[in-house]
């Protein structure tokens, strides 16, 4: 799949065709502390389109990143079926290599497909200054900013050239303005360079502003609680009243599932945010 964002004055019209992701009541249980199972995902039922831009939004600890390494194959359901186009996740965190700089970094997954270095690098090379990272290619990656580290990330998983994205919180550590700049860059990255995404994030408005539709997630056990679908021309602001009736509608739906969860007797979960590094703990 060609990656040059450059190419093409015109961003393309995002059409929406056959089905990319076709996730089936998927459970997922985790042995937890104690003996004691947590139950991640429960009965979760999900499609996305090719082409499609798809938020999942939902509260800590409710199974979002299982839901995007199931559909990257990284693990299995324990029940209920995941099938999907093939697919690369960009981690919650970067995870850079400190040791490489940006460019290798970038050129990471060529690389593992063995590309020559001098060939993988050209090409990463080839998108830094659309990225807003010309000049810093041999920079490693302690000494880039977040929103820098998120761009060499975003790359990275671009080149990996599979048909869906599945981006894990992608904008989640980065300050409101930076965040607001790397989603107006995502927004047009996506026009030029068309893929299936799934973005996870806990940000509502992140989610209206981006998407072609909005699932909501309940709480862990995570199930989907309501899909919006996102009909508002872009680019989209966030003061418009179409983006903040969506967000509001969302919100809702989180307030609704969290409701909906009182009285299921499940073992308390990580503080929010904790998801992960309570996974990376337990190996
Ligand atoms: N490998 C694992 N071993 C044990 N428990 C796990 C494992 N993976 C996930 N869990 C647990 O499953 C639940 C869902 O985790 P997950 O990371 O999918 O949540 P999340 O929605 O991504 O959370 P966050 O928003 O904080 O990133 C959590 O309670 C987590 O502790
Ligand atoms: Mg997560």
């Amino acid at each position: 799949m060609a990656t040059e964002l450059k190419s093409r004055a015109q961003p393309p019209v995002r059409r929406v065709r056959e089905r990319a992701i076709a996730v089936q009541e998927a459970e997922r249980s985790f042995a937890g502390a104690h003996g004691v199972a947590v139950h991640a995902l429960s009965g979760l039922s999900l499609h996305v389109q090719r082409g499609e831009l798809l938020a999942v939004v939902g509260p800590s600890g409710c199974g979002k990143t299982t839901l995007l390494e199931l559909i990257c194959g990284l693990q299995a359901p324990d029940a209920g079926s995941v099938q999907s186009e093939p697919a690369v996740l960009m981690p919650q965190r970067d995870l850079l290599l400190p040791w490489l700089d940006a460019l290798d970094n970038a050129a990471l997954a060529l690389r593992v497909a063995h590309v020559p270095r001098a060939q993988a690098r050209e090409r990463a090379a080839s998108l830094f200054e659309e990225l807003g990272l010309a000049g810093f290619e041999r920079a490693r990656p302690a000494t880039l900013s977040g929103g820098m580290r998120q761009r060499v990330a975003f790359l990275r998983t671009l080149l990996a050239g599979k048909p869906v994205l599945c981006l894990d919180e992608p904008f989640g550590a980065l300050d409101a303005i930076t965040r607001a700049e790397m989603q107006d860059w995502l927004g047009r990255a996506l026009q030029r360079e068309p893929r299936t995404v799934v973005l996870v994030t806990h940000d509502v408005e992140e989610a209206v502003l981006l998407a072609d539709r909005v699932v909501v997630l309940s709480p862990r056990p995570g199930s989907v609680v309501e899909e919006l679908e996102v009909a508002l021309p872009r680019p989209r602001l966030r003061t418009d009243a179409g983006t903040i009736a969506l967000r509001e509608r969302a919100l809702a739906a989180l307030a609704r599932g969290s409701r909906g969860s009182h009285g299921r007797h499940e073992p308390p979960g990580p503080e929010p945010g904790q998801a992960t590094q309570a996974r990376a703990a337990a190996g």
